[in-house]
């Protein structure tokens, strides 16, 4: 296992990146994170970690802020991203700017400098909807929302960087990832801090679609392990469980002690994939995560952590 010292984690001031950066300064010495606090960044999130950390506000597109951070770390982790589909089918813009353009200024720079891994954070939604069985890491892109095909975009510029200049690139391929400090307009927290104010959920069609879940402490660990193994790659990291979204809600509702009156079906969300699915026995085989946390647990704790703090997050 290569002993390494700094990293750099891009999006850090969002919902993955901010678990991720606390997890990161117990592994690492100097924890540098770099984001430019869109709608989706908060610096709130990286609030009690702020002393431990580098954190440097600016644009992934921006050659000489990132050249000078390559210049003092060795793992980048990229998690800066437009992450919200429905954003994406009002307008797909952002989404090539900062998915693609983003992603890619990132991994030219890497010829200029010594990073010797770096992580692309892409999704289980690149493969598109699957009825029966599970996408593998070889299957075809197959993205429906301009979200997924930008993610699919940055996806092959990897392995575009992989077969012309051999640049160390390891892809990651998670599946739905919830847990706390994740921004509101996302499904579990959405729907969390609205039952908590007894409003309406507005629950797309009829509820049907099926996603896997992974607590977000279970994806850090998953990832930093994955820096460790230091191969180039592709790694599906699947959820535990799956539950339909009608499910979800329903498991929401129950926690907060609130009725299912509240629930209110809405025409469901252009594009909609049915069902994500993907086996990532892959990473189980080369690296043996074991998820800590099944959808109950970790249900639980991220209800606990909105009950705390709803009033910040809103
Ligand atoms: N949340 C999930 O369920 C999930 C699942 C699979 C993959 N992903 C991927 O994981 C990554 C992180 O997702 P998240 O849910 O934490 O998203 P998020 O929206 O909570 O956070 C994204 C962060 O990136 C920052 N950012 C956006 N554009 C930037 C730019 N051009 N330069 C610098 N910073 C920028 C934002 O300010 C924000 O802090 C994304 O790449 C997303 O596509 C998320």
């Amino acid at each position: 296992m290569p002993n390494r010292d700094s990293i750099l984690i891009t999006g850090g001031a969002g919902f993955i990146g901010s678990n991720l950066t606390r997890a990161a300064i117990e592994r690492f010495e100097e924890v540098y994170v770099l984001d430019n606090l869109t709608y989706a960044g908060n610096i709130r999130n990286l609030h009690s970690v702020e002393d431990k950390i580098t954190f440097i506000e600016g644009d992934i597109r921006e050659h000489e802020i990132v050249s000078e951070i390559y210049e003092q770390v060795e793992v980048v982790v990229n998690l800066a991203a437009e992450s919200h589909v429905d954003r994406s089918i009002k307008s797909g813009i952002p989404f090539l700017q900062s998915n693609v353009e983003g992603a890619y200024v990132l991994m030219e720079l890497l010829q200029e400098h010594d990073v010797d891994r770096f992580i692309q954070m892409s999704t289980d939604e690149v493969y598109g909807s699957i009825e029966e069985g599970e996408f593998s890491e070889g299957d075809p892109l197959d993205p429906s929302s301009p979200y997924s095909a930008s993610k699919a975009s940055a996806d092959l510029f990897v392995n575009a960087c992989w077969e012309t200049y051999d640049l160390p690139i390891t892809i990651v391929r998670p599946t739905n990832i919830y847990g706390p400090r994740q921004h509101p307009e996302k499904l579990i927290p959405k729907f969390t801090l609205r039952a908590l104010s007894g409003d309406r959920l507005p629950l797309y069609g009829d509820g049907s679609n099926v996603r896997q879940w992974l607590y977000v402490k279970d994806f850090c660990n998953a990832l930093l392990q994955i820096v460790d193994h230091d191969t180039d790659g592709i790694y599906n990291v699947a959820g535990p469980e799956r539950r339909s979204n009608i499910e979800v809600t329903k498991a929401i509702l129950e926690r907060v002690g609130a009725s299912e009156s509240l629930i209110e079906f809405v025409a469901d969300r252009a594009g909609h994939d049915k069902r994500y699915a993907i086996d990532d026995s892959k990473l189980q085989e080369e690296i043996g995560f074991d998820p800590q946390y099944g959808f109950a647990a970790g249900l639980d704790e991220t209800i606990e952590w909105y009950r705390k703090h709803r009033d910040s997050y809103q």
